[in-house]
């Protein structure tokens, strides 16, 4: 639709940006004016002109706008279950374990593989519509459960069909080095994905590692992001999840945009992120659901100046949610951030965490206008009502998102 659509009688305006972190700007009884999918401008809503001035006038009933939510660590291009694993879990057996016994990631990864590039296309658009229906206007998506070239390249071509199918923003990430498959020499098989990396290029916008005890060391972490370094990728990586080992330092030495989980990260590392102008990338939903203890020095980090931005992890072993809004909750109650924190966080810090809060993540002049209306007139009610969906409409590019209303079919 051409011309201005204005969105007026909004109680409460949310915005986000370098200069309101860690927090948020909230402007009451404004009017957001949109042009050619980007934000005009934003004002009063006694400032707005009469309603013959605009294409299209929406009444938003006093209630709260928020930006679109960030997503910025998924691995959400996969095929089957792990339901099993979860119970196998619940009786005691770790995370680790399952996967050094050809589990968790591995056993995606046969899935993954016989799937076709259609049946992996379908499963994820559907998971992604339900996404979106729920608040989230930007994904990053990470390859992962092919880890032989042809299963990779497949997963990231349906990552870009998923791009142009949603008109939504998609940051893809190439994460061949996600664990090492079963009988295969950890060293080589690096070895084959640093000499493969220009294969890459225009399929990824960026390079992942899984850097963990007994999964890849620091020193594949150096190697491998050296070289997608002079390729021009970014750089992100798994690093102290389940134990320290010194990646996210190096990660962040390296230029890595962020550093992700966490949970083992010491203050060095905060440091070390700190200089290179990394932002930490938290995952509440993979500590509550697989039942971890350990949480990341969250306020060391606030404290410290890093940007912090949460995600939901999505993927089928560790963190199979597709909400956002479940994350924020979770984020303010494990990690003791403020509604005001975590939402900054779930929407400027992960789209910083891309590299793309200029484009999006604030609800700022000129920016894409994604954003969603809420069902209540205080924000604040997504943390204190939790487990509800207070999403009522999710705007993409000022244009209204049709919520799938097909069963829940993961
Ligand atoms: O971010 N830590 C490794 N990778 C994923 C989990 C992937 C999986 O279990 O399938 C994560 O938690
Ligand atoms: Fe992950």
């Amino acid at each position: 639709m051409s011309g201005i659509l204005c969105f007026r009688n909004i109680g409460q305006l949310v915005q986000a940006d370098a200069s309101t972190q860690p927090g948020i700007r909230l402007r009451k009884q404004g009017a957001l004016l949109v042009e050619d999918g980007r934000v005009h401008k934003i004002l009063k809503d006694s400032e707005i002109k009469s309603s013959k001035s605009y294409t299209k006038v929406v009444d938003c009933q006093g209630r709260a706008v928020v930006p679109g939510f960030v997503d910025c660590h998924t691995h959400l291009i996969y095929a089957g279950e792990r339901k099993d694993e979860m119970i196998d879990r619940i009786r005691g057996v770790t995370y680790m374990e399952i996967l050094e016994n050809g589990g968790g990631i591995l056993s995606t990864v046969k899935a993954t593989s016989r799937a076709t590039e259609k049946e992996l296309f379908d499963a994820a658009k559907k998971r992604m519509k339900r996404m979106i229906a729920l608040g989230t206007t930007a994904f990053e998506i990470k390859s992962g459960y092919g880890l032989n070239l042809k299963s990779e390249m497949k997963m990231l071509t349906v990552g870009k069909k998923l791009r142009a199918s949603l008109k939504v923003p998609v940051t893809l990430t190439y994460l061949g080095a996600h664990t090492v498959p079963t009988g295969e020499d950890r060293e080589e098989f690096l070895e084959e994905i640093i000499e493969n990396l220009p294969r890459f290029r225009g399929l990824a916008d960026g390079v992942d590692i899984f850097c963990e005890k007994d999964v890849f060391t620091v020193a594949d972490l150096r190697r491998l992001f050296l070289q997608a370094k002079l390729l021009g990728f970014d750089l992100r990586a798994h690093v102290e999840e389940f134990s320290h080992q010194g990646g996210c330092t190096e990660a962040a030495k390296l230029g890595a945009l962020s550093c992700d989980h966490l949970e083992y990260a010491t203050p060095m590392d905060i440091h070390a992120m700190h200089a290179a102008g990394t932002t930490a990338v938290l995952m509440p939903g993979v500590t509550l659901f697989l039942g971890g203890e350990k949480r990341p020095l969250v306020h060391s980090m606030l404290d410290a100046g890093v940007a912090l931005a949460l995600a939901t992890d999505c993927n089928p072993g560790s963190s199979p949610t597709y909400n956002m809004q479940t994350i924020l909750t979770l984020a303010a109650s494990m990690y003791r951030l403020t509604p005001e924190q975590a939402l900054a966080a779930g929407t400027y810090g992960s789209a910083k965490a891309l590299g793309a809060e200029k484009d999006y993540g604030g609800l700022l002049p000129k920016q894409r206008a994604d954003f969603n209306l809420l069902k209540t007139n205080d924000y604040r009610d997504m943390f204190y009502y939790f487990g509800e969906n207070f999403v009522d409409t999710t705007y993409i590019a000022g244009k209204k998102f049709n919520a799938p209303k097909d069963p829940a079919t993961h």
